[in-house]
């Protein structure tokens, strides 16, 4: 007789890849597509680091076959792309555009062809610029429009796809958009960062509901570790902790904000930003909970000198960040630890609610190559092993992580970094656009292929 008491998750560990619109489509005037706050963004001088834009990419909507075969290649369960808000509906209300959804139909019949389940999110960051010009997250009818927007594109693609992520790390769109103005719009504005919070939530529990018939639905959060420095950090990393963490987990998982969170951020107690209703529906949101994993918070007291990102955790005491070595091109500290941590921590939080890796990935600059010429990367092999590796101890744990997914199929615009950053397992051309599998490309290939089995 055997008895097996290993409370970890029954069935196996599968696999993804992952991109997202703005990073990989490019064709940004291309079939009636309307204007993203990213278009915009990128437009204005001095917001990204190689002054470069999204409009080219890795030219993804005219090479849309290239890239399922890319994905094929590497024999992966899942696919996670994302749906491009204002190709689809070019003003962010009213009339569709069938030549965006189209883009997308062909997407996900071509992934259904080849064995792989499409997992698209639906919010990665590009929201229709009339729609930020009429005020934006901040702004309660954003996430209405949200709402009717999901359920457009499910009545198009909903009788194929199960699963449904619908926005990419709402930290990011609130804290870098409108507080540090780090990501489009570029504001900086501290009230409306948390007012933003709320209405991201918000409409993804109001797009959940009209997306659930069957489908499990998802958001996609970038919790961190927070730890600080020396015991005179430790207000500053529970502030942050409550911005980059609490705010969502709570919210999303008992119908709360955190109660010191409330302090730093009066308008999160405000009836008329909050409403009677809001919390509930958020609280019954989630079928399935993405978690993006790259670094852990090392926070330290700032004397004044506070560096612009910590602008994105309002109302917090002064800080700055404090990564240790080894690090990686991002300048992000590396530590798989941080993944396993995290995934116990909120398969507890959130009982029942499977968990999915929906990100996890390292920049590197790629200097080296194999003998054939392409990119030789064993450090992104060795983070990508730890981790999935980590992941695999938090199941072992009892933590119900079902996929793990990496960040990115292949290099691409990498928001206020531009092309610069490097994630991908295929390194891009940039004059050509001809996809290159590096040497992580193949070794993540070799572990789908042997289940998971580390090569
Ligand atoms: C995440 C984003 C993703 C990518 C990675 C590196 O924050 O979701 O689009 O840029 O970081």
């Amino acid at each position: 007789m055997t008895t097996d008491t290993t409370p970890g998750p029954a069935s196996p560990l599968t696999f993804g890849v992952a991109t997202a619109s703005y990073q990989v489509e490019g064709a940004t005037e291309s079939d009636g597509r309307g204007a993203s706050i990213w278009d915009t963004f990128t437009a204005t001088p001095g917001t990204i680091a190689d002054g470069s834009d999204g409009s080219i990419a890795c030219g993804s909507y005219e090479r849309l076959e290239d890239d399922l075969e890319l994905v094929a290649g590497l024999g992966v369960d899942v696919y996670r792309f994302s749906v491009a808000w204002p190709r689809v509906q070019p003003s962010g209300s009213g009339r569709m555009e069938p030549r965006g959804l189209d883009y997308y139909d062909r997407m996900v019949d071509g992934l259904r062809d080849r064995g792989i389940r499409p997992l698209p999110t639906l919010y990665h960051w590009d929201l229709p610029q009339p729609l930020e010009d009429a005020g934006g997250w901040p702004v309660r009818d954003t996430a209405e429009r949200f709402a009717d927007y999901a359920e457009v594109v499910a009545a198009r693609l909903g009788d194929r796809v199960e699963t449904w992520a619908t926005l990419n790390e709402p930290w990011c769109s609130a804290f870098l958009g409108y507080a540090a103005g780090i990501h489009a719009p570029g504001r900086r504005e501290p009230e409306a960062a948390y007012a933003a919070a709320h209405h991201l939530l918000l409409g993804h529990a109001l797009a959940a509901a009209r997306l659930r018939d069957g489908a499990a639905v998802g958001i996609v959060l970038n919790p961190s570790p927070v730890r600080p420095e020396s015991p005179d950090a430790e207000d500053a990393a529970r502030a942050v902790d409550a911005i980059q963490n609490r705010l969502w987990f709570d919210a999303l998982s008992r119908g709360e904000y955190p109660a010191d969170l409330l302090r730093l951020a009066p308008v999160l107690a405000d009836e008329q930003t909050v409403r009677a209703g809001d919390l509930d529906l958020i609280a019954r949101s989630l079928d399935w909970l993405g978690v993006n994993y790259y670094f852990p918070i090392r926070v330290a007291v700032s004397d004044g000198d506070a560096p612009r990102r910590a602008d994105a955790y309002p109302g917090a005491p002064n800080c700055r960040f404090v990564p240790r070595p080894p690090l990686t091109a991002m300048g992000w500290e590396v530590d798989a630890s941080g993944l396993e941590e995290l995934l116990v921590g909120v398969s507890r939080q959130f009982a029942g609610i499977p968990l999915l890796v929906t990100e996890n990935g390292m920049a590197l600059d790629d200097l080296d190559r194999r003998s054939d010429g392409s990119v030789d990367d064993p450090d992104r092999i060795a983070y990508l092993r730890d981790h999935i590796a980590a992941v695999q101890r938090a199941r072992a744990a009892g933590a119900d992580v079902q996929t793990y997914i990496a960040w990115t199929l292949m290099d691409n615009f990498e928001w206020a970094e531009g092309y610069r950053k490097k994630f991908g397992l295929v390194e891009v051309e940039q004059e050509t656009l001809r996809r290159l599998p590096k040497a992580s490309y193949d070794w993540y290939a070799q572990l789908v292929h042997a289940g998971g089995l580390i090569p």
